[in-house]
């Protein structure tokens, strides 16, 4: 298993965080195994997360992104949340590659230096915006790059319009993973 890779403090807070999974909307232990493995895989660098809650997801995109030498930048709108994800990454030793950004994420993400290159955009945040992070991702991920969207499956009425939208995109391949919620990956094949 990959969590025995990890330090006894960081095995410890993400077993603990698990126990609250679903107060914080964590994504699943398999999910996040699977984008860990992607990322260290594929060497990828540039990531970006629309929804941090307490870090849980942020903690396993830290470790590999640890691994390739990358960095995460993470979106959320709650203080709270953000105090916890923070003292969360500290903790488990990933903060200095990680930097949150408080807001509503369609801001941040409209926001964002015309430069500012993704090579991996992971989506998790309210569902019914996901066609429109994907819009505003879509600008700067690179040819070659990922976005991938949790909760396709169990919010499948909520994300219909961005999936059937990133489905006739002819840029993208994009398949939905029966991971637990349900995580499409998409791949920007050109443009
Ligand atoms: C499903 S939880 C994220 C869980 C996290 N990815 C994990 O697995 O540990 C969604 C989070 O996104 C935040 N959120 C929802 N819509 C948002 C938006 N438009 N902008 C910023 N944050 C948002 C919520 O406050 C919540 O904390």
């Amino acid at each position: 298993m990959i969590i025995e890779t990890f330090d006894q403090t960081t095995q410890g807070i993400l077993q603990e965080l698990e126990k609250t999974q679903h107060d914080f909307w964590n994504i699943s232990r398999q999910t996040a195994e699977f984008m860990y493995n992607l990322i260290v895989d594929g060497g990828i660098k540039n990531v970006i997360e629309v929804g941090t809650s307490n870090g849980y997801s942020g903690i396993w995109l830290g470790k590999a992104l640890k691994k390739t030498g990358g960095k995460l930048l993470t979106i959320e709108f709650y203080e709270k949340r953000i105090e916890l994800a923070k003292e969360n990454f500290k903790k488990c030793g990933v903060d200095d590659i990680i930097e949150i950004k408080q807001g509503d994420a369609s801001t941040v993400l409209e926001y964002l230096p015309d430069d500012f290159k993704i090579d991996f955009a992971f989506v998790d945040a309210c569902k019914k915006q996901y066609i429109d992070f994907f819009h505003l991702i879509d600008k700067h991920l690179v040819k070659g790059g990922y976005i991938a969207c949790d909760n396709v499956i169990s919010h499948a009425q909520k994300v219909r319009d961005f999936l059937e939208d990133i489905g006739s995109n002819p840029n993208y391949e994009n398949v939905v993973l029966p991971l637990p919620a349900g995580l499409s990956l998409g791949e920007k094949i050109r443009g």
